[in-house]
Protein backbone atom coordinates (compact mmCIF):
# COMPACT_ATOMS: atom_id res chain seq x y z
CA UNK A 1 0.00 0.00 0.00
CA UNK A 2 1.54 3.34 -0.67
CA UNK A 3 0.63 5.80 1.50
CA UNK A 4 1.19 9.96 1.58
CA UNK A 5 1.59 11.42 4.84
CA UNK A 6 0.46 14.81 4.25
CA UNK A 7 -0.04 18.06 6.29
CA UNK A 8 -1.71 21.60 5.47
CA UNK A 9 0.87 23.08 7.97
CA UNK A 10 4.22 22.68 8.37
CA UNK A 11 6.12 21.27 12.00
CA UNK A 12 3.06 19.06 13.14
CA UNK A 13 5.34 16.18 13.67
CA UNK A 14 4.28 14.39 10.23
CA UNK A 15 8.06 12.72 9.41
CA UNK A 16 8.87 12.21 12.93
CA UNK A 17 5.67 10.20 12.97
CA UNK A 18 5.75 8.43 9.59
CA UNK A 19 9.74 7.19 10.58
CA UNK A 20 8.22 5.51 14.00
CA UNK A 21 5.04 4.27 12.10
CA UNK A 22 7.23 2.80 9.73
CA UNK A 23 10.11 1.39 12.17
CA UNK A 24 6.66 -0.47 13.81
CA UNK A 25 5.76 -2.33 10.82
CA UNK A 26 9.26 -3.37 9.68
CA UNK A 27 9.81 -4.76 13.59
CA UNK A 28 6.46 -6.56 12.60
CA UNK A 29 8.02 -8.73 9.64
CA UNK A 30 6.95 -6.00 6.78
CA UNK A 31 9.18 -4.45 4.52
CA UNK A 32 9.01 -0.81 4.44
CA UNK A 33 9.98 1.94 2.48
CA UNK A 34 10.24 5.81 2.86
CA UNK A 35 10.27 8.44 0.22
CA UNK A 36 11.66 11.87 1.84
CA UNK A 37 9.34 13.70 -1.02
CA UNK A 38 9.76 16.51 1.13
CA UNK A 39 12.42 17.69 -1.63
CA UNK A 40 12.71 21.63 -0.39
CA UNK A 41 13.00 21.35 3.47
CA UNK A 42 14.25 17.24 4.38
CA UNK A 43 14.70 15.53 6.94
CA UNK A 44 13.62 11.89 7.46
CA UNK A 45 17.76 11.46 7.27
CA UNK A 46 18.23 13.52 10.02
CA UNK A 47 15.61 11.81 11.90
CA UNK A 48 17.16 8.36 11.49
CA UNK A 49 20.97 9.63 12.09
CA UNK A 50 22.18 8.81 8.20
CA UNK A 51 24.14 10.42 5.41
CA UNK A 52 22.45 11.40 2.69
CA UNK A 53 23.66 9.64 -0.44
CA UNK A 54 25.67 11.70 -2.90
CA UNK A 55 23.17 10.00 -5.37
CA UNK A 56 19.53 10.24 -4.06
CA UNK A 57 15.83 11.53 -5.04
CA UNK A 58 16.92 14.58 -6.52
CA UNK A 59 18.91 12.64 -9.12
CA UNK A 60 16.15 10.38 -9.48
CA UNK A 61 13.96 13.47 -10.56
CA UNK A 62 16.18 15.72 -12.61
CA UNK A 63 17.79 12.81 -14.90
CA UNK A 64 15.79 9.90 -14.80
CA UNK A 65 17.12 9.14 -18.09
CA UNK A 66 20.55 8.35 -15.94
CA UNK A 67 19.30 6.90 -13.07
CA UNK A 68 16.62 4.91 -12.03
CA UNK A 69 15.85 2.42 -8.91
CA UNK A 70 15.54 -0.38 -11.52
CA UNK A 71 18.52 0.02 -12.87
CA UNK A 72 20.76 1.14 -9.98
CA UNK A 73 19.22 0.66 -6.54
CA UNK A 74 22.02 2.62 -5.25
CA UNK A 75 20.10 6.04 -3.74
CA UNK A 76 18.52 3.82 -1.60
CA UNK A 77 19.55 3.03 2.52
CA UNK A 78 18.90 -0.10 3.91
CA UNK A 79 18.24 1.06 7.04
CA UNK A 80 18.09 -2.53 9.39
CA UNK A 81 22.10 -2.94 7.97
CA UNK A 82 22.87 0.63 8.13
CA UNK A 83 21.91 0.91 11.97
CA UNK A 84 22.01 -2.29 12.85
CA UNK A 85 18.58 -2.12 13.79
CA UNK A 86 16.66 -5.38 15.05
CA UNK A 87 13.63 -5.83 12.93
CA UNK A 88 11.91 -8.92 11.58
CA UNK A 89 11.20 -6.96 8.45
CA UNK A 90 13.08 -4.78 6.38
CA UNK A 91 13.15 -0.94 6.28
CA UNK A 92 14.26 1.15 2.82
CA UNK A 93 14.66 5.36 2.76
CA UNK A 94 14.71 7.06 -0.56
CA UNK A 95 16.57 10.16 1.18
CA UNK A 96 16.68 13.85 -0.59
CA UNK A 97 19.13 16.28 -0.31
CA UNK A 98 19.85 20.19 0.80
CA UNK A 99 21.47 20.69 -2.37
CA UNK A 100 20.12 24.67 -3.65
CA UNK A 101 21.89 23.50 -7.12
CA UNK A 102 20.39 19.82 -7.79
CA UNK A 103 16.94 21.40 -6.86
CA UNK A 104 17.30 23.64 -9.77
CA UNK A 105 17.58 20.82 -12.12
CA UNK A 106 14.09 19.26 -11.07
CA UNK A 107 12.21 20.84 -14.02
CA UNK A 108 8.83 21.64 -12.60
CA UNK A 109 6.38 20.47 -15.16
CA UNK A 110 3.20 17.88 -15.68
CA UNK A 111 6.14 15.68 -16.47
CA UNK A 112 7.46 15.40 -13.39
CA UNK A 113 4.53 14.09 -12.02
CA UNK A 114 4.63 11.11 -14.00
CA UNK A 115 8.43 10.70 -13.60
CA UNK A 116 7.36 10.99 -9.38
CA UNK A 117 5.01 8.32 -9.76
CA UNK A 118 7.29 5.94 -11.87
CA UNK A 119 9.76 6.20 -8.76
CA UNK A 120 7.01 5.04 -6.61
CA UNK A 121 6.04 2.37 -8.23
CA UNK A 122 9.46 1.50 -8.88
CA UNK A 123 10.63 1.31 -5.64
CA UNK A 124 7.75 -0.68 -4.65
CA UNK A 125 8.33 -3.34 -7.13
CA UNK A 126 11.79 -3.39 -6.99
CA UNK A 127 12.14 -3.94 -3.06
CA UNK A 128 8.81 -5.97 -2.71
CA UNK A 129 7.44 -3.58 -0.40
CA UNK A 130 4.33 -4.24 1.89
CA UNK A 131 4.21 -0.51 2.65
CA UNK A 132 5.71 2.54 0.83
CA UNK A 133 5.59 6.11 2.56
CA UNK A 134 5.38 9.46 1.06
CA UNK A 135 6.58 12.35 3.17
CA UNK A 136 5.16 14.62 1.24
CA UNK A 137 5.78 18.51 1.08
CA UNK A 138 3.40 20.11 3.38
CA UNK A 139 0.70 23.10 1.89
CA UNK A 140 -0.16 23.31 -1.79
CA UNK A 141 3.50 23.74 -3.48
CA UNK A 142 3.33 22.29 -6.37
CA UNK A 143 5.37 19.25 -4.96
CA UNK A 144 2.81 18.02 -2.57
CA UNK A 145 0.14 17.41 -5.32
CA UNK A 146 2.53 15.48 -7.24
CA UNK A 147 2.75 13.47 -4.43
CA UNK A 148 -0.41 12.86 -3.42
CA UNK A 149 -1.53 11.84 -7.30
CA UNK A 150 0.93 8.79 -6.94
CA UNK A 151 -0.26 7.14 -3.53
CA UNK A 152 -3.32 5.13 -2.46
CA UNK A 153 -4.32 6.55 0.80
CA UNK A 154 -3.54 10.02 2.38
CA UNK A 155 -2.66 10.12 6.23
CA UNK A 156 -3.73 14.10 7.15
CA UNK A 157 -1.65 15.03 9.52
CA UNK A 158 -2.90 18.18 11.70
CA UNK A 159 -2.18 20.13 14.90
CA UNK A 160 -4.13 22.05 17.31
CA UNK A 161 -5.77 25.41 16.17
CA UNK A 162 -7.87 27.37 13.43
CA UNK A 163 -4.86 27.18 10.80
CA UNK A 164 -4.58 23.40 11.10
CA UNK A 165 -8.43 23.05 10.58
CA UNK A 166 -9.11 25.11 8.59
CA UNK A 167 -6.05 24.44 6.27
CA UNK A 168 -6.82 20.51 6.41
CA UNK A 169 -10.44 20.99 5.67
CA UNK A 170 -10.07 23.12 2.27
CA UNK A 171 -6.75 20.43 1.18
CA UNK A 172 -9.72 17.87 2.02
CA UNK A 173 -12.58 19.54 -0.49
CA UNK A 174 -10.19 21.30 -2.90
CA UNK A 175 -7.71 18.43 -3.75
CA UNK A 176 -8.04 15.41 -1.67
CA UNK A 177 -11.76 14.48 -2.78
CA UNK A 178 -11.29 15.54 -6.31
CA UNK A 179 -8.18 13.36 -7.44
CA UNK A 180 -9.90 11.54 -5.39
CA UNK A 181 -8.07 9.36 -2.42
CA UNK A 182 -9.60 7.83 0.50
CA UNK A 183 -7.91 9.90 3.69
CA UNK A 184 -7.50 9.72 7.34
CA UNK A 185 -6.68 12.17 9.88
CA UNK A 186 -3.90 12.37 12.35
CA UNK A 187 -3.84 14.45 14.76
CA UNK A 188 -0.19 15.22 16.09
CA UNK A 189 1.38 17.64 19.14
CA UNK A 190 -1.92 17.91 20.64
CA UNK A 191 -2.12 19.79 24.16
CA UNK A 192 -2.66 17.71 27.07
CA UNK A 193 -5.46 20.06 27.88
CA UNK A 194 -7.57 18.63 24.97
CA UNK A 195 -9.69 15.68 25.40
CA UNK A 196 -10.19 12.64 23.27
CA UNK A 197 -14.05 13.71 23.02
CA UNK A 198 -13.36 16.95 21.95
CA UNK A 199 -10.50 16.01 19.87
CA UNK A 200 -12.95 13.86 17.72
CA UNK A 201 -15.78 16.59 17.85
CA UNK A 202 -13.83 18.79 16.35
CA UNK A 203 -12.65 16.63 13.12
CA UNK A 204 -16.10 15.57 12.96
CA UNK A 205 -17.39 19.04 12.85
CA UNK A 206 -14.44 20.49 10.77
CA UNK A 207 -12.92 17.62 8.77
CA UNK A 208 -15.29 14.78 8.11
CA UNK A 209 -12.99 11.95 7.61
CA UNK A 210 -12.05 9.33 10.15
CA UNK A 211 -9.42 10.37 12.70
CA UNK A 212 -7.10 7.34 12.56
CA UNK A 213 -5.41 8.27 15.70
CA UNK A 214 -3.71 11.23 18.03
CA UNK A 215 -0.19 11.90 19.41
CA UNK A 216 -0.35 14.21 22.24
CA UNK A 217 2.80 17.14 22.97
CA UNK A 218 5.39 14.95 23.94
CA UNK A 219 8.19 16.29 25.97
CA UNK A 220 10.96 13.93 24.16
CA UNK A 221 9.91 14.38 20.62
CA UNK A 222 10.04 18.26 21.45
CA UNK A 223 13.13 18.13 22.98
CA UNK A 224 14.72 15.61 19.98
CA UNK A 225 13.42 14.20 16.41
CA UNK A 226 14.11 10.37 17.43
CA UNK A 227 13.10 6.76 17.21
CA UNK A 228 10.83 7.02 20.02
CA UNK A 229 9.04 3.52 19.29
CA UNK A 230 12.49 2.24 19.76
CA UNK A 231 14.13 3.90 22.51
CA UNK A 232 11.07 4.44 24.65
CA UNK A 233 8.73 1.96 23.78
CA UNK A 234 6.55 2.16 26.79
CA UNK A 235 6.21 6.05 26.70
CA UNK A 236 2.56 7.83 25.98
CA UNK A 237 3.81 8.82 22.31
CA UNK A 238 5.39 5.23 21.53
CA UNK A 239 1.79 3.66 22.59
CA UNK A 240 -0.05 6.09 20.35
CA UNK A 241 2.17 5.59 17.35
CA UNK A 242 1.74 1.48 17.61
CA UNK A 243 -1.85 2.16 17.80
CA UNK A 244 -1.97 4.11 14.88
CA UNK A 245 0.43 1.71 13.18
CA UNK A 246 -1.74 -1.39 13.67
CA UNK A 247 -4.52 0.76 11.93
CA UNK A 248 -2.53 1.30 8.97
CA UNK A 249 -2.21 -2.28 9.12
CA UNK A 250 -6.04 -3.08 8.81
CA UNK A 251 -6.07 -0.17 6.52
CA UNK A 252 -3.95 -2.36 4.15
CA UNK A 253 -6.45 -5.38 3.94
CA UNK A 254 -9.22 -3.06 3.01
N1 LIG B 1 4.08 14.40 19.40
C1 LIG B 1 5.02 15.35 19.46
N2 LIG B 1 5.17 16.11 20.57
C2 LIG B 1 6.11 17.06 20.63
N3 LIG B 1 6.98 17.35 19.66
C3 LIG B 1 6.88 16.64 18.52
C4 LIG B 1 5.91 15.61 18.35
N4 LIG B 1 6.08 15.07 17.11
C5 LIG B 1 7.10 15.74 16.55
N5 LIG B 1 7.59 16.68 17.38
C6 LIG B 1 8.69 17.64 17.13
O1 LIG B 1 8.18 18.69 16.32
C7 LIG B 1 9.16 19.13 15.39
C8 LIG B 1 8.62 18.99 13.98
O2 LIG B 1 8.46 17.61 13.71
P1 LIG B 1 8.53 17.05 12.23
O3 LIG B 1 9.79 17.49 11.60
O4 LIG B 1 8.21 15.61 12.27
O5 LIG B 1 7.30 17.85 11.61
P2 LIG B 1 6.87 17.98 10.09
O6 LIG B 1 5.39 18.13 10.12
O7 LIG B 1 7.44 16.89 9.29
O8 LIG B 1 7.56 19.38 9.72
P3 LIG B 1 7.95 19.97 8.27
O9 LIG B 1 6.69 20.46 7.67
O10 LIG B 1 8.89 21.07 8.60
O11 LIG B 1 8.57 18.86 7.51
C9 LIG B 1 10.40 18.29 15.64
O12 LIG B 1 11.27 19.00 16.48
C10 LIG B 1 9.84 17.05 16.34
O13 LIG B 1 10.79 16.44 17.16
MG1 LIG C 1 8.86 16.94 7.74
Amino acid sequence: MKIGAYSYKGGVGRSVSTANIAVLLAKRGKKVGIIDADIEAPGIDQIFGIDVPSINLLDLLAYPDRYSISKNSFPVVDIKNELKLELDGELFILPSARDRKKLKSVTVDPSLSVIFDNIVKEFTEKYNLDYLFVDCRSGLAHYSVMTLWAVEVVLLFFGWGKQNFNGSNYILSNVIERIPKPSFSIASRIPDFIGEEELKERVQNTLGNKLLGYIMQDKDLAWEEQIIVLKNPESKAAKALTEISYKIEELGKI
